[in-house]
C-alpha cells in the first residue's frame, strides 16, 4: 500500500512570524502518512517542525552562479528542504516556464538528491475540447521520459480550473484520470516505478471534500494551497484523509 501524501502549498503567504506561530499550534494527527509544508522561501527556516517535512516552492536548475534572485537545490538541501514543487501551474502561466525548463528543474532536483513534486493539469478550454489525457500525458512524457527518477516518484494532478476557485474536480473522474496515468507511467518507466508512483490530486481540496478523494484507489494525497493555511484546518484535512485512505 502507498503510504498517504499531504502537502501544503502556501504560496506567497505568510511571513516568518506567521510560519513561526503555524509550526507552533500544528499538532500532527494520528495516522501513517507523510506531511510537507511549502513555505515561501524567507520563511523555511521559521517554518521549521518535527511534525512535518520542508518543501520549497521553487529552485533555479544549477548548482550556484551568477543568477540573481534565484536559488539553488543545494541551498535548499542545506535548509533541510526535502521536497520541492516543479511545473505547478503558476510558474507556467505566470513566469512562462515550459516543459524542458521544467525537465531541467526535474533532473536539477534528483541530482541533488532531492524529491520533485512533479505537477501536471489541463485547462478549461483543453478539458472542453476533449483533450485533458491526452495533454497530460504530453506534460509526463517531456519531463519524465529518459530522466533520472527519485526513489519516490511524486506526481501531482492539478487541473488548473480547479485551482484556487472552490470548484473541485468531481472524485470518480480524478480516479480515472490518476488510474490511466499510471497505465501510461507503466509504459513510460516501467510497471514497478508505476505502481509504486504517489499520484496526488490537488484543486480546492478541503477538511469536507479530502476523503472522497483519498478513498479513491489511485489517489494517495492531495496538494492542498489555500485550507493549508490554517493549522487547524490542515491537520484536520491529514486526519480524514488518512482515515478514508486506510
Ligand atoms: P488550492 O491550490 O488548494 O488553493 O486550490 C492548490 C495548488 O495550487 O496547489
Amino acid at each position: 500500500m502507498r503510504k498517504a501524501f499531504f502537502m501544503a502549498n502556501w504560496k506567497m503567504h505568510k511571513s516568518p512570524h506567521e510560519a513561526k506561530a503555524f509550526a507552533e499550534s500544528f499538532k500532527r494527527p494520528q495516522g501513517n502518512c507523510d506531511i510537507v509544508v511549502c513555505p515561501a522561501f524567507p520563511s523555511l527556516y521559521a517554518s521549521l517542525s518535527k511534525d512535518y517535512a520542508l518543501g520549497a516552492q521553487n529552485i533555479y536548475p544549477a548548482e550556484e552562479g551568477a543568477f540573481t534572485g534565484e536559488v539553488s537545490p543545494g541551498m535548499l538541501r542545506d535548509a533541510e528542504v526535502k521536497y520541492v514543487l516543479v511545473g505547478h501551474s503558476e510558474r507556467r502561466s505566470l513566469f512562462g516556464e515550459n516543459n524542458d525548463f521544467i525537465r531541467e528543474k526535474f533532473q536539477a532536483l534528483v541530482d541533488a538528491g532531492l524529491t520533485p513534486v512533479l505537477c501536471i493539469g489541463e485547462d478549461l478550454a483543453t478539458r472542453q475540447e476533449g483533450k485533458a489525457e491526452e495533454f497530460c500525458c504530453q506534460q509526463l512524457d517531456a519531463v519524465l521520459k529518459g530522466s533520472p527518477l527519485p526513489s519516490d516518484l511524486i506526481i501531482a494532478y492539478e487541473p488548473v480550473w480547479a485551482i484556487g476557485s472552490g470548484q473541485s474536480a468531481k472524485a470518480n473522474e480524478v480516479q480515472d484520470m490518476l488510474h490511466m496515468f499510471r497505465e501510461y507511467l507503466s509504459q513510460l518507466i516501467g510497471s514497478k516505478k508505476a505502481v509504486t508512483a504517489r499520484l496526488l490530486y490537488g484543486g480546492s481540496v478541503n477538511r469536507d471534500n479530502i476523503s472522497k478523494y483519498l478513498a479513491q484507489a489511485d489517489i494517495d494525497g492531495a496538494l492542498i494551497g489555500g485550507a493549508s493555511l490554517d493549522a487547524e484546518h490542515f491537520a484536520d484535512l491529514i486526519a480524514r484523509g488518512c482515515e478514508a485512505h486506510e
